[in-house]
């Protein structure tokens, strides 16, 4: 089939609670994205054993995430879901790029640094190599475009530097794929440390809301979030409680931040607070109807992994064999 869409390619890892911010961040473009691009979804199970994972329950949360990323609108009629592990060929070309990449390269991002230091007792290879293998995920589909947070911006760098390397040193080979940053209005702060991002590995559950989370529990969670000093429902960048709350408010109910801040006027945290936790709880509900619906369909969720595994091994291959060529390995006959 001529498909003559640019590809587009994104991924998330496989640990903790897919959360609101991923939804608002990544999920929710990726949505709108997806009618325009030729677009692959990885559940990056490869890159989240690089942190120690309970075996049982990393199975169970894969799935959990293909459901969700169904669940939140990416549609498998139009988008490749794929499960980075079924696809050989993420690692067989990880390794072509290891012999290419310098050790001071890696050595300089800042992820393996704050990594290293919060799992001080695990610094493995895999933590110090994880940059190659997403360079792999994007370079082997020859991916356009990778929407990612600002936070991966310097590993898509590194993908785009080993992309241009290899075709320099072998010959032209690999697209080299543009970020695509969201505006900063999609960054979700966390609920009780409103400086820093809602990450969905928080271990303090109350700084984040889970997409599968109970509307109590998004109720509770609302009500004890941190606010700042002071009393009106307004922007300002010395108050990021606040400030993070009329964000997620504006962004669920599409209104401009102008006009909740109007519609809030003269009224009290707490007013707002429970009315923010309700327009959460309705624009979450029928996602997760959609979810239960979808993790308790195995086969159905088979096919679109098996699907997804198909086709991406197909499209890896073609790459993986020009690439193999090009380096001077011997074809297998
Ligand atoms: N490293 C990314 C993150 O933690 C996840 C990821 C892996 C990814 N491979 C990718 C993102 C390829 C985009 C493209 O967020």
């Amino acid at each position: 089939m001529l498909d003559k869409k640019p590809v587009l390619l994104s991924g998330i890892q496989p640990s903790g609670h897919l959360c609101i911010g991923n939804y608002l961040g990544a999920l929710k473009n990726w949505k709108a994205l997806q009618n325009s691009y030729d677009s692959i979804f990885l559940v990056v199970d490869m890159h989240a054993i690089t942190v120690k994972q309970n075996p049982a329950e990393l199975r169970q949360r894969c799935l959990a995430y293909v459901a969700q990323y169904i669940a939140c609108g990416i549609d498998p009629e139009k988008s490749l879901i794929v499960i980075q592990s079924h696809v050989p060929q993420h690692a067989e070309l990880m390794w072509v790029l290891n012999s290419i990449t310098y050790m001071g390269e890696l050595g300089r991002m800042t992820q393996f640094k704050d990594k290293s230091k919060k799992y001080e007792a695990n610094i493995n290879a895999g933590l110090f190599t994880y940059p190659v293998l997403m360079a792999s995920d994007i370079l082997i589909y020859q991916a356009d475009l990778v929407p990612v947070g600002a936070d991966q911006k310097q590993h898509l760098e590194l993908a785009r530097d080993l992309a241009g390397r290899f075709n320099t040193q072998y010959s032209d080979t690999f697209v080299l794929p543009e970020p695509y940053i969201p505006k900063t209005g999609a960054r979700i702060m966390s609920l009780q440390e409103p400086d820093k991002k809602m990450s969905k590995s928080d271990i303090n559950l109350n700084n984040l809301i889970a997409i599968l989370d109970s509307p109590n529990t998004i109720r509770k969670k609302i009500k004890r979030a941190v606010t700042d000093s002071g009393s009106e429902i307004k922007i300002e960048e010395s108050r990021p409680g606040i400030s993070n709350l009329i964000t997620l408010y504006s962004l669920l109910t599409e209104k401009s931040i102008d006009k909740v801040e109007n519609q809030f006027e003269g009224k009290m945290y707490s007013d707002f607070k429970a009315e923010l936790g309700e327009v959460i709880v309705d624009f979450l509900k029928p996602i997760q109807e959609k979810y239960n619906d979808i993790i308790q369909d195995k086969k159905y969720l088979e096919d679109v992994l098996k699907n997804g595994a198909d086709e991406a091994y197909y499209r890896a291959r073609k790459t993986l064999t020009k690439v193999y060529r090009k380096v001077g390995f011997i074809s297998k006959k």
